[in-house]
């Protein structure tokens, strides 16, 4: 049923795909993978599952070598007849692209998934916020998904096939207080994927973005959020549904996908509840209590 499905959706989102015969022949004697930045971990990880029970070859990227060997023996395990490589790389660099590209081709391996999913946050007041840490936020989460995804989607449409899936967050429709340039990152991702969508529709090519709700992850207590409210008050999902909702939704063609009931409720209504209701709201939840002034850094950087 599923795979009829997913026929279907394959042949409306390639409509109007003209695969081109020089971009096909390139690829003939080499394997599709599908990239997953931050697979050695929580979501990344997950969804590196889930798209192994359909693919080829699984190329996981992250920083900490340990992790990404534990993540490629886990999932070797499970799925004994996929492919998976593991590549140490910081997506944040403006020389990963190049690092990819020669990586790839030197294992004959070519994308024809990315997955989007890396990313670090921030928690506490913006004001206080270390400016080392905003840049390396920006970096990973805005720079590297425009580069990544301007990389690959050129011979995705040229060959007619492929797909991008980002990771974003239900933080995407509304700004976020104490989280500010992490929910700002996130609404990048959204605005960037939907509107490259609609510019590829029917070239072949599954453009898609996830809005998770919380997930019970190492993500929360990296960017020191354990103390607000909202670990508390909102449930977290799992990594594993929230990849398997997400891997169904994209194969079935969806743009926007809310994993689970959580997001579906909370997508239609943060897109119309005023953000004067709403960010006071968003405000509580996330506030961890520190001060909106760090003395050590604004003592030895200049100010204007
Ligand atoms: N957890 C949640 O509640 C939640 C909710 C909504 C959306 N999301 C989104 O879901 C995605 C995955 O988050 P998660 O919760 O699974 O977090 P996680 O467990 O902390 O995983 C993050 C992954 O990204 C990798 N990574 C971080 N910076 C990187 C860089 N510069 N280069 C390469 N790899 C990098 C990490 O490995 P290394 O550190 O070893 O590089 C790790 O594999 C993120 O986009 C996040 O914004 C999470």
């Amino acid at each position: 049923m599923m795979d009829g499905l997913e026929s279907l959706a394959t042949r409306w989102i390639g409509r109007w795909a003209e695969p081109r015969f020089d971009a096909v022949e390139a690829t003939r004697d080499l394997t599709p993978a599908v990239v997953v930045t931050g697979g050695s971990s929580g979501i990344g990880l997950a969804l590196a599952h889930q798209f192994a029970r359909h693919s080829q070859a699984i190329v996981l990227i992250a920083r900490t070598p340990s992790r990404l060997e534990a993540a490629v023996l886990e999932i070797g395990q499970r799925h004994p007849n996929v492919r998976v490589e593991q590549l140490s790389l910081d997506i944040s660099s403006p020389e990963a692209i190049d690092a990819l590209s020669s990586w790839l081709a030197e294992r004959r391996l070519y994308c024809d998934v990315l997955v989007n999913n890396a990313a670090i946050g921030h928690s506490g007041p913006f004001s206080a916020a270390p400016t080392a840490r905003l840049e390396a936020l920006i970096a990973t989460n805005v720079a590297a998904v425009a580069r990544l995804t301007r990389a690959v989607l050129p011979a995705m449409i040229a060959r007619g096939r492929g797909g991008i899936l980002t990771i974003s967050s239900l933080g995407a429709l509304i700004p976020g207080p104490h989280q500010a340039a992490y929910y700002a990152s996130k609404a990048f991702a959204l605005s960037l994927t939907e509107a490259i969508a609609s510019e590829a529709a029917g070239r072949g090519v599954r453009i898609a973005v996830v809005l998770p709700g919380p997930v019970e992850t190492r993500f929360h207590a990296r960017m020191d959020a354990e103390g607000s409210l909202y670990r508390h008050l909102l449930a977290a999902a799992t990594p594993e549904r929230v990849a398997a909702l997400s891997v169904r939704s994209y194969r079935l063609g969806r743009r926007v996908i809310a994993p689970g009931f959580v997001p579906t409720v909370a997508v239609p209504f943060l897109r119309i509840l005023p953000h004067a209701v709403s960010v006071p709201i968003v405000n509580w939840l996330l506030d961890t209590g520190r001060p909106a002034l760090r003395s050590d850094e604004d003592k030895s950087s200049p100010q204007l």
